[in-house]
């Protein structure tokens, strides 16, 4: 395992002392929360703890049932009580980038039908400034091309998120175009400006949804609120 890895897993299990009997958990994407749906499940077995996972996409919601974790779909669950998931930059006010598993359609979606949403990061995460991470938009197939010179036009140097010279495609049969834009100096605008974007369904920036970060670091993991 490598020493990132250490550290995802150690954010993972401490993130698991926050759930408790009883309740709906949102379950996130990506190697940070696979840790945690590991420790997740290893507290099912051992304390017969008793909860409701939601997934934000059917990579986790396959780990979790392997790991004996009932879950639910978005829209057969009246609330949720705390999701975890995972971020790819976080500032210190809690603003983030997520996406690069490409799952943040359904990630948004959980988290903002959730009453806390909590995010696990190793340390290399945490940032001063938004945007070294590219920015994940996905897109409705039908016109991407069109919307991807529009993309192009504005100067956010776009790129279509390919795997083995195909199109990634997303849980909900969308694609991904990553903005490489260096340094978000406006977040709220952009959000706001990328909202309006027809064939946009949903972007990467995070804003004033989490309460909670726990950040790993090398002398252990730091509860931030
Ligand atoms: C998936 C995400 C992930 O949470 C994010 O990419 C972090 O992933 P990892 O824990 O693998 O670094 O937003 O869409």
């Amino acid at each position: 395992m490598t020493h990132q890895d250490e550290l995802k897993q150690l954010v993972g299990q401490e993130a698991v002392k926050f759930i408790e009997n009883n309740t709906i958990v949102g379950l996130g994407t990506g190697s940070t929360v696979k840790f945690m749906v590991d420790a997740l499940g290893q507290r099912v077995k051992d304390e017969h703890l008793s909860i409701v996972g939601v997934p934000t996409s059917e990579r986790t919601r396959k780990q979790a049932n392997s790991l004996g974790i009932p879950t639910k779909g978005i829209d057969e669950v009246d609330h949720i009580d705390l999701t975890i998931d995972g971020a790819d930059e976080v500032d210190q006010n809690f603003q983030g980038i997520k996406g690069g598993g490409g799952a943040h359609l359904w990630e948004k979606i959980v988290a903002i039908n959730s009453h806390k949403n909590m995010w696990i990061v190793d340390e290399s995460k945490m940032v001063d400034q938004l945007g070294a991470f590219p920015l994940p938009l996905e897109v409705i197939p039908y016109g991407s091309q069109q919307l991807f010179k529009r993309l192009e036009n504005r100067g956010y140097k776009p790129e279509f998120r390919m795997k083995d010279g195909k199109y990634v495609t997303t849980d909900s049969n969308n694609h991904i175009i990553d903005l490489h834009l260096g340094r978000i100096e406006h977040p709220n605008e952009l959000a706001l400006e990328l909202d309006q974007l027809t064939g946009v369904v949903e972007h990467g920036l995070f804003l004033n949804l989490v309460n909670t970060v726990i950040v790993g670091r090398e002398d252990g993991p730091e509860v931030l609120h």
